[in-house]
C-alpha cells in the first residue's frame, strides 16, 4: 500500500493509498477522484487517463512503452516532457508519496 496524492487541473489534492500493483489509474477510480477517467480499463485504448507525474518521480518509473507512446500522442491536453498514462504505472513501494496532476481535460 502507498499513498499517492492526485492534483487536480485547478490545485486541489486528495491523498488515498493505492495496493501495490494496482494502477494510478485504478488507484483514482477506486477512490472516486475526478479527473481519470480510464474509460478503457487499462488497454491502452483511450488516453482518458493521463497525468503529469511530479518530476522527481518521474525516473522511478518503468520507461515509456511504444504502445503508450503512440497513445500519449492523442490526449485531449497538451502533452508534457512528464505526460505518462496512468494505467501503465503500476505501484510499487518506492513511489509512496508521488504526486500527479490530473490535466483539465481527458
Ligand atoms: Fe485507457 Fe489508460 S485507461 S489508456
Amino acid at each position: 500500500m502507498s499513498k499517492i496524492t492526485y492534483v487536480s487541473s485547478k490545485g486541489v489534492s486528495q491523498t488515498v493509498d493505492v495496493l501495490d500493483g494496482d494502477s494510478i489509474m485504478e488507484g483514482a477510480v477506486q477512490n472516486n477522484i475526478d479527473g481519470i477517467v480510464g474509460a478503457c480499463g487499462g488497454c491502452l485504448q483511450c488516453a482518458t487517463c493521463h497525468v503529469y507525474v511530479d518530476e522527481a518521480f518521474l525516473p522511478k518509473f518503468d520507461e515509456i512503452e511504444p504502445e503508450e507512446e503512440v497513445m500519449l500522442a492523442s490526449t485531449a491536453a497538451e502533452r508534457r516532457p512528464n505526460s505518462r498514462l496512468s494505467c501503465q504505472l503500476r505501484v510499487r513501494p518506492e513511489f509512496a508519496g508521488c504526486i500527479v496532476t490530473m490535466p483539465d481535460s481527458q
